[in-house]
């Protein structure tokens, strides 16, 4: 696991949207797994300046989200089909039809899931993997657990975790309580993993799950048996390392 530092979220943003052209200029026709929260908005919107700027395309590349609220549109702008479309998709010449996030309207989560693990097996393996980092170890929706999830699957949401989601709600009430997320071993068989992190909230968790024991407790830690992790994190998130 290699650790960037960053001064900043900006930096750290810099970092990780370089990071993600070169994998595009590398292989235009890649598969990113791509994220939600507040982390990677400003790696998107350097991405866009990129775009913007003649130097990057995406006509070719593929993206497939971590996970969606169960229950949620495409259209309530607390999806993550929505925030994906406003902070990326809609600003660069991705094809929309090539970029996949779990259906949060499909009533069956079995369905769900299954239809969402098909879509990647379909596309083999994803090429490079964007997270952030849950307060409690959590990546994609995978909650802490006694085991680890393999595939796409419905979990309960934290209390932690539907607290700290809350900001972007107008109440509590109206936090969805489920969500659909790809599972552990998806994430995994990524062949590169990028993990941003940043701001003193996470230094803690940040400790836990990149030095700490490997466990489904702390969901993230599984990253340290992935071959290649690149973790870019501003200082006050390595504060504790
Ligand atoms: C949500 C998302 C995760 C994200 C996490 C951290 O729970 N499902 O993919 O990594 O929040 O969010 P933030 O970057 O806002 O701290």
């Amino acid at each position: 696991m290699k650790i960037i530092q960053a001064e900043n979220y900006d930096q750290m943003s810099h970092i990780a949207a370089n990071y993600i052209s070169a994998q595009i200029t590398l292989k235009p026709d890649c598969v990113l797994g791509l994220a939600t929260g507040s982390s990677p908005v400003g790696t998107y919107q350097q991405l866009i300046r990129q775009y913007q700027a003649g130097d990057l395309d995406f006509s070719e590349v593929s993206s497939i989200n971590l996970d969606e609220y169960r229950g949620l549109s495409p259209e309530n702008d607390q999806s993550y089909r929505y925030f994906m479309d406003t902070n990326l998709f809609n600003h660069v010449n991705i094809d929309k039809n090539r970029t996949y996030v779990p259906d949060g309207l499909e009533p069956d989560s079995h369905k769900a899931c299954r239809d969402y693990d098909a879509i990647i097996r379909t596309h083999g393996s994803i090429d490079l993997q964007l997270l952030g980092l849950g307060n409690n170890g959590h990546i994609g929706f995978n909650e802490p657990a006694d085991t680890f999830a393999k595939g796409t699957h419905c979990v309960d949401l934290t209390p932690s975790t539907i607290q700290a989601n809350a900001r972007f709600f107008a109440s509590m009430d109206e936090v969805p309580k489920q969500a659909y997320t790809m599972g552990i071993q998806s994430i995994m068989q990524a062949k590169k993993i990028l993990v941003i992190v940043s701001g003193t909230a996470k230094a803690g968790i940040v400790k836990e799950a990149f030095t700490g024991p490997v466990t489904p407790q702390v969901p993230a830690s599984i990253l340290q048996l992935h071959p290649d992790v690149t973790v870019v994190a501003d200082k006050d998130a390595l504060s504790l390392l």
